[in-house]
C-alpha cells in the first residue's frame, strides 16, 4: 500500500490528482458489474468499501 501510494503521490513516478479517484472507482465498479456473472449487491458494497479505503489512503499520502 505504501509503495502504491508513493508511486501516485505528488513526488511519485505517476502522480495522480486525488480528484480522479472517484472516476477510477466508478469505472472499476462498472467493469466488475458488467463482467462478473456473480456480481450482486453484497459484492458491490464490498468492492465499493475496499476501493474507497484504498483511494482515501492514496489521497492522504498525496
Ligand atoms: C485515476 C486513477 C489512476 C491513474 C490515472 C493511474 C495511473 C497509473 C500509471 C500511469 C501508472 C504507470 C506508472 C509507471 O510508469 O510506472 C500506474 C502504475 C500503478 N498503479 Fe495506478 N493509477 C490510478 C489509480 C491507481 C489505484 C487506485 C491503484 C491501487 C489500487 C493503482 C495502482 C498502481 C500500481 C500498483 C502501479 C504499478 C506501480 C509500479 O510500477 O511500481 N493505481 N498507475
Amino acid at each position: 500500500m505504501d509503495e502504491m501510494a508513493t508511486v501516485h503521490s505528488r513526488k511519485g513516478r505517476a502522480p495522480v490528482d486525488p480528484k480522479f479517484y472517484v472516476h477510477w472507482r466508478e469505472s472499476l465498479l462498472q467493469a466488475v458489474s458488467e463482467f462478473d456473472p456473480r456480481f450482486n449487491e453484497d459484492l458491490k458494497v464490498a468492492w465499493a468499501e475496499a476501493l474507497k479505503k484504498t483511494t482515501d489512503y492514496f489521497t492522504e499520502a498525496y
